[in-house]
């Protein structure tokens, strides 16, 4: 680690720390978020997410400003919310501990997928249901950037909710 990055680390350590460890007092459920740049589908889990509004069907997803994943949507204004549940725990964290813009996940990840009918991007097989969202908003808020897709489909492909992953500390 370069020192640049030693000093954002301590800087992020010693600033940040309370604020997660009471943040993450209210279990978060982890989700997939699928992208597609030029033909190549992209998947990270996100726990910072949340259903905004019944009418229009909005859902908000929080990205970290300059994950490739939060690069994509802002060129494309589309993604795909996968609700999965905590079985793919090893493949949520294969996925979350590496960048699209390096490799490949799904062939990282031996995630399953099949296409969206309402926007680009890959709907996982594993997931037990999913939101296909075009973008209508995009607010930077300091580290991170909120997107509000509107819902063009949703559909519940199991049916029962599995036992969701959920973060607990941050
Ligand atoms: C359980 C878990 C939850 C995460 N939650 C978020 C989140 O809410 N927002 C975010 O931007 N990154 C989150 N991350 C980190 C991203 O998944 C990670 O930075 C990923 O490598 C980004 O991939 P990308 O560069 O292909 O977009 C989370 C990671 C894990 C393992």
């Amino acid at each position: 680690m370069n020192f640049k990055k030693l000093l954002k680390r301590l800087r992020f350590n010693f600033t940040t720390a309370e604020y997660m460890r009471v943040a993450y007092l209210s279990p978060r459920k982890v989700v997939m978020v699928t992208t597609r740049l030029k033909d190549k589908d992209n998947v990270l889990p996100i726990d910072w997410h949340m259903p905004v509004s019944f009418e229009p069907k909005l859902y908000a997803v929080c990205l970290e400003r300059n994950n490739h994943s939060a690069k994509t949507i802002r060129l494309t204004g589309e993604f795909v919310v996968n609700f999965v549940g905590a079985e793919l725990e090893d493949k949520i964290l294969l996925c979350g501990r590496s960048s699209g813009k390096d490799i490949d996940k799904f062939d990282l990840s031996d995630l399953g997928r099949q296409a969206a009918s309402q926007v680009k991007a890959a709907i996982l097989t594993e997931a037990s249901g999913y939101l296909e969202c075009k973008v209508i908003e995009v607010r930077e808020w300091g580290d991170h950037t909120v997107f509000v897709g509107k819902v063009l489909r949703e559909e519940l492909l199991k049916g029962q909710t599995p036992e969701l992953y959920h973060v607990t500390k941050f």
